[in-house]
């Protein structure tokens, strides 16, 4: 049985140009990169090139470029140092209800150390208000932390106009950009971006890497306590191999972005095409020209879709719910939550993320088996 991965927003193969290039630094260059022996400086080459170059595909410089060890701890580090160091500045966040945990979670353990924050509601295409959030700013915030894309939508939120309004105001703009680094074009100094989180994994890069982009002069606490890596601001041995497998990875998305967009808009319209002609009934969670091209979120009325999950990994489809599947029963995501509210919509969520390796054969074959596996539920 062919089995068809569909799930590339939650991880994706590792492109085998990022993996070749990553070799050399697991075996040969191997050294310590803070060691000043030969074997350190070979290893600190590497990872200063990686650093100029990941600077150039945001528009940042050299020294803007902290790794981390992924996604969630860019995030961490973006909101959690930033509001500890400036907290004489202000007590107050502002973010968005349908943020990654790796935000949400920070802004809880946040709220345990006295800070305040207000989550901004979204309307049902999941996109927050720009009059809203200029409504929420008062003197005493001093972080504001909006993500580009989100993972379970793809619904894109207007960062650019969050940049442009924020101008005018103290606080300070975080972007979590996990999920849009690679497929949507981000040049942090046109945008007004101050910090920027990645994560190598989500664009063909290794698992447990990432970067956050900090604007020259912002203050940060690190949130790791240990070595004086990093300028100081993320303790510990860099993971060189890593760091050079998430520039490779990045250098080709990017270059095959326009392209690969287009296939995924295909792949996107190809499915919902194929289930229209099935008769399958299906509501799309999000709004089309506001999302990223490869992540499409059906809610399938009726359906109980931890069956529909099993029953599609069976048939050799690989995709994943929008909920949380705990003890029997389905815990809509917080997200469509904040989207739609308890309701059937919510609980029947079906997230199709495409990605490297992915062809229209497969997209159909989908289509062929999500009717199938719906009809026998009696959808
Ligand atoms: C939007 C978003 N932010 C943060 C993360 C966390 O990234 P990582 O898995 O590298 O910790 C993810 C991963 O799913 C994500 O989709």
């Amino acid at each position: 049985m062919e089995r068809i991965y569909l799930d590339h927003a939650a991880t994706s193969p590792v492109h085998p140009h990022a993996a070749e290039a990553m070799i050399p630094y697991l075996t040969d260059f191997f050294g310590n990169p803070s060691s000043i022996h030969h074997f350190g400086r070979q290893a600190r080459a590497g990872l200063d090139e990686a650093r100029e170059k990941i600077a150039a595909f945001i528009g940042a410089s050299y020294n803007e470029i902290v790794f981390t060890g992924g996604g969630t701890e860019a995030d961490n580090l973006a909101i959690i140092g930033y509001a500890r160091a400036n907290r004489q500045k202000g007590n107050h966040i502002i973010t968005a209800s349908t943020e990654h945990h790796g935000v949400l979670n920070a802004c809880k353990l946040l709220e345990t150390e006295g800070f305040e924050v207000t989550y901004l509601p979204v309307d049902e295409y999941g996109r927050i208000s720009l009059k809203g959030l200029e409504a929420e700013l008062k003197d005493n915030t001093i972080l504001v932390s909006i993500m580009t894309a989100n993972n379970e939508t793809g619904i894109l939120q207007p960062i650019k106009e969050i940049g442009a309004l924020l101008k005018s105001h103290s606080a300070v703009f975080h972007t979590d950009a996990v999920q849009a680094l690679g497929k949507h074009l981000i040049n942090v100094e046109e945008m007004h971006i101050d910090m920027l989180a990645a994560s190598a994994h989500k664009f063909n890069g290794p698992n447990g890497v990432g970067f956050l982009y900090v604007k020259q002069g912002i203050e940060l606490s690190p949130i790791l306590f240990g070595g004086e890596q990093e300028r100081k601001r993320r303790a510990g041995t860099e993971n060189t191999a890593g760091v050079i497998g998430m520039y490779r990875a990045l250098e080709i998305s990017l270059e095959h972005r326009e392209a690969r967009n287009e296939d995924y808009l295909s792949f996107r319209n190809l499915l919902l095409e194929k289930l229209f002609e099935a008769d399958v009934k299906y509501v799309i969670n999000g709004d089309a020209p506001y999302m990223l091209p490869n992540v499409l979120n059906l809610s399938f009325p009726g359906a109980n879709v931890e069956q529909l999950l099993m029953n599609l990994d069976l048939e050799g489809i690989a995709v994943s719910s929008g909920s949380a599947c705990t003890a029997g029963s389905v815990e809509p995501s917080h997200v469509l939550l904040s989207m739609h509210g308890e309701n059937e919509r919510s609980k029947s969520a079906v997230r199709f993320s495409f990605g490297y390796g992915n062809t229209s054969g497969q997209v159909e074959k989908t289509a062929q088996v999500l009717n199938k596996v719906l009809k026998r539920m009696k959808i």
